[in-house]
């Protein structure tokens, strides 16, 4: 553990099929106004906007709701959300859904006392720290699993018109206070955004495994959720309503991206800089664009942190090394990534996502630079993207 490092995570999880009988008692830790903030309509489809609407009832509660909230949030609906809290005096807002949804939550948290019509600029561009006005607490029932956001400081915005879309990482202050996470509920989701997730949760593993030369306890930490996860997800894709399989990819995705493999571990994200711009050119599903980047770009930089990518070669994917250079076994271990990738019926190619090869440089051009073993340029970066356009 070569780098100091503190850790908390200010979040409570309740997890399992009985879960959400504990919404009615933390409820009542909070005022009456409640704003209910969720997508596009899966929760009344699937039953669990009904079983929410109840409990909600029964604390005698007055709800406000804040709905269409779609994947890759904009910062108008944050806005109108924020208008919401402010009009109504809200007193928690509890998020029912996917990343998407508890991200556009903790944004509304940060927005409704803000001052200043600047708050996009202010938060999510410049990253300035929090000033001290009021901040309405935050929940979650998750829906959808893979980005982590139930149990984090993470909020992701897209600003649609300057085609930007920003991730912060926010203080324990507005991480979730609480967060519902029963296993049971994601056995609706879709195939394709199911293995969405899991690419992200992957991409999460990877942004904090792929640096850093010392032996340390968050590598491998990283390498059992991952070796669960790809393990898991087959079991899911061939039975959606496998609880152990299910309750596992939950459990990962949330211990991914909670801090805790992060302790120690200097971190890359140049992958995830690179998809929130594809995203804000063709709003494409998050995973499915990580999963697209991952490739070319860890093609690219393999060689820079050559011994980190011959163990992941030989831990994760059980390459066999015998006869081989540590060049071949990191490559392979790529190879079997990309294999299993696409098995999972994981997406490969920008072309399938919707961009155009007009868009690249643009793209390229809009993110921001970062990286772990490399710090890559916008020219190395639009021939990363040009190498998984088709
Ligand atoms: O909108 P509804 O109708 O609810 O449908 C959603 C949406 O279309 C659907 N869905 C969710 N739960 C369902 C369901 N459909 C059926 N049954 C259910 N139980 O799934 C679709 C995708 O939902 P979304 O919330 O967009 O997915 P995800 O959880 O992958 O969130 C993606 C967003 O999170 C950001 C991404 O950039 C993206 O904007 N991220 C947030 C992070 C964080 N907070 O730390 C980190 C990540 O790296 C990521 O950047
Ligand atoms: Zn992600």
């Amino acid at each position: 553990m070569k780098y100091d490092f503190s850790f908390q995570n200010a979040t409570k999880i309740y997890f399992g099929k009985d879960s959400l009988n504990n919404l009615e008692a933390e409820l009542n830790n909070y005022g009456k106004n409640i704003l209910l903030a969720y997508g596009g309509g899966s929760i009344k489809k699937n039953g669990i906007y009904d079983k929410v609407i109840a409990i909600l009832n029964k604390c005698n509660k007055n709800v406000i709701e804040c709905s269409g909230i779609l994947p890759n949030p904009a910062l108008s609906k944050m806005l109108e959300g924020a208008k919401l809290v402010r009009e109504n005096n809200v007193d928690l807002i509890l998020a029912v859904g996917g990343g998407s949804v508890v991200d556009c939550a903790k944004g509304i948290s940060v927005a409704s006392h803000y001052e200043g019509d600047d708050v996009f600029q202010r938060y999510w561009v410049d990253c300035a720290p929090l000033g001290d006005h009021k901040l309405v607490p935050v929940a979650s029932v998750l829906t959808m699993v893979g980005t982590g956001s139930e149990m984090n400081g993470g909020s992701v915005i897209s600003d649609t018109v300057n085609k930007i879309k920003n991730g912060r990482v926010f203080p324990p202050i507005v991480y979730p206070k609480f967060s519902i996470l029963n296993p049971e509920f994601t056995y609706t989701v879709p195939k394709y955004q199911m293995v969405s997730g899991v690419f992200d949760i992957m991409s999460h593993l990877m942004e904090q495994y792929f640096s850093g030369d010392d032996d340390n306890t968050s590598d491998y930490l990283i390498e059992g959720i991952y070796k669960n996860v790809i393990r898991a997800v087959k079991i899911a894709i061939e039975d959606p309503t496998n609880y152990e399989a299910r309750s596992n990819i939950m459990w990962d995705a949330t211990v991914a991206l909670n801090q805790l493999v992060a302790c120690s571990k200097t971190q890359d994200w140049e992958v995830h800089m690179i998809e929130h711009q594809l995203s804000a050119y063709t709003d494409c599903a998050h995973g499915m664009g990580l999963c697209a980047i991952s490739m070319p770009y860890y093609r690219y930089i393999y060689k820079f942190g050559l011994h980190k990518f011959v163990r992941f070669a030989k831990e994760i994917w059980k390459v066999d090394a015998t006869g081989k250079t540590d060049e071949q076994v990191a490559l392979e271990g790529i190879d079997c990534m990309e294999k299993f990738a696409k098995e999972c019926g994981m997406v490969t190619t920008l072309k399938e996502l919707g961009a155009t090869k007009e868009m690249l440089p643009d793209i390229a051009n809009s993110c921001i630079l970062g990286g772990g073993y490399k710090e890559v340029t916008h020219e190395e970066i639009l021939e990363i993207l040009k190498n998984c356009y088709e």
